[in-house]
């Protein structure tokens, strides 16, 4: 990586030269090098204003005056066929926003989803065992596994698992297609279309009778239908694969660490540690973008009204100086400031849901079905990208 500094006495942001095919094969250098040449870089290859430490990242979300979710000809807006509430600006955000979080917030996790999350992973865990030692955990467990759950979670009764996954990478892939590629359109369309056709069945039957599903709360809410298809679509998009990540995210480190999974074993308590600090260490969302409305400054740096943002939170958990020895996996470390699930208005509506799915039930379960389970590193695991991180496979042993 290459550094061009502004003028001594102008404030512009210095010029790094990013190759993004060196970020998705492993970010956590770069993100490093980012860190020590300055809070706020230029990197025209993406076409963004970086924010790479941790102060810096929470600048941009605790000022959403100057960083709008707006943006203008947004990919994700048109991957999804519509404006979804994340590409909003309060009030409009905040009304959608509302309507959301009620089947999410904590007590509703309890009540409505936990026994379906327990259900779930017992129905994955028992193919998991059929399939037998040397299945790959990321396709045979954890992504079918996250896809029931949110079907569950949305009402979408009947679709198949396997099916809203794809949705679900299809939707991130288009969100991220800056550079218009065609087939990603197209992969895009279909999986909107047939989308479409799943709420064509869902929405008549929730308007009909009500669940304590997320579609359910929005058609509730008086959400118009559009805001409801686009809000669906984006839940689709985050709301399996990083679910997923975390999956494979968590054994491979216990894998590294068998004294941390006997010490969960001993004091279950600690498995929303390990999910915490798994989820700060791998933080599946690596960067969010904005669009500065007015002119803002970070710690002498000048960001200019109309540029393109990008707020890297997979470097902002890595900054030593919130996180001391970030790249180590530790238990003993507060993960309350992590910034993985976002800060601000736009933090995570999901992320109860998560830590309870994922870390209070998938991964205690598996441990008790499979006390021996590991990855088999024989077959080495396979990591992919770092807007969206995580293991698209991780051959595990028992
Ligand atoms: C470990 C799993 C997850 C991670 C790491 C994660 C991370 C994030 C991040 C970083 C944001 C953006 C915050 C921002 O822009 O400031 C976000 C937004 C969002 N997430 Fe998640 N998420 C996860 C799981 C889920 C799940 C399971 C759901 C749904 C059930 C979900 C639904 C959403 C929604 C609807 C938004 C948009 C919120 C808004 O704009 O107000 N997420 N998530």
């Amino acid at each position: 990586m290459t550094v061009t500094h502004p003028a001594q006495n102008v404030s512009a942001p210095p010029v790094v030269d990013l190759d993004p095919s060196v970020l998705a094969a492993d970010p956590y250098p770069v993100y490093r090098a980012l860190r020590r040449t300055a809070p706020v870089v230029w990197a025209p290859a993406i076409n963004k204003i970086l924010f790479t430490t941790f102060d810096a990242c929470t600048y941009v979300e605790n000022h959403p005056e100057i960083f709008s979710s707006h943006v203008e000809g947004a990919a994700m807006v048109k991957a999804l066929g519509g404006r979804p509430l994340i590409r909003k600006d309060d009030p409009d955000h905040a009304a959608e926003r509302q309507a959301m979080n009620r089947p999410l917030r904590p007590r509703n996790i309890k009540e409505s989803w936990n026994a379906l999350f327990e259900r779930n992973a017992e129905t994955y865990l028992e193919r998991l065992e059929e399939i037998g030692s040397g299945a790959d955990l990321n396709t045979d467990f954890a992504m079918p596994l996250a896809g029931q759950n949110l079907i569950d979670m949305l009402g979408m009764h009947g679709v198949d698992p396997l099916d809203i996954a794809r949705w679900s990478l299809d939707f991130i892939a288009g969100s991220g297609n800056v550079t218009d590629n065609p087939d990603i359109w197209l992969r895009c369309e279909t999986s909107r279309a047939e989308c479409d056709a799943a709420l064509d069945e869902a929405i008549p039957r929730l308007r009909a009778h009500p669940d304590a599903s997320i579609t359910s709360a929005m058609l509730a809410g008086g959400l118009s239908e559009d805001a409801v298809r686009s809000n669906v679509k984006l839940t689709i998009s985050g709301g399996i694969n990083e679910p997923q990540h975390m999956i494979t995210n968590i054994v491979y480190e216990l894998s590294r660490n068998p004294a941390i999974l006997d010490a969960a074993r001993r004091d279950l308590s600690l498995w929303d540690t390990i999910f915490n600090e798994a989820v700060r260490k791998y933080t599946p969302i690596g960067m969010i973008t904005r669009e500065t409305v007015s002119e803002g400054e970070f710690e002498g740096i000048t960001i200019p009204s109309g540029a393109q943002v990008g707020a890297l939170l997979a470097s902002g958990n890595r900054d030593e100086s919130r996180f001391p020895e970030p790249d180590d996996f530790s238990i003993q470390r507060s993960t309350t400031a992590s910034l993985a699930f976002g800060r601000g208005v736009h933090q995570c509506a999901g992320k109860w849901a998560a830590q309870s799915s994922i870390g209070r039930i998938a991964i205690p379960r598996l441990y008790e079905r499979l006390p021996d389970l590991h990855q088999d590193t024989d077959r080495p695991e396979i990591w992919n990208g770092w807007v969206f991180r995580g293991m698209t496979s991780l051959t595990v042993a028992w």
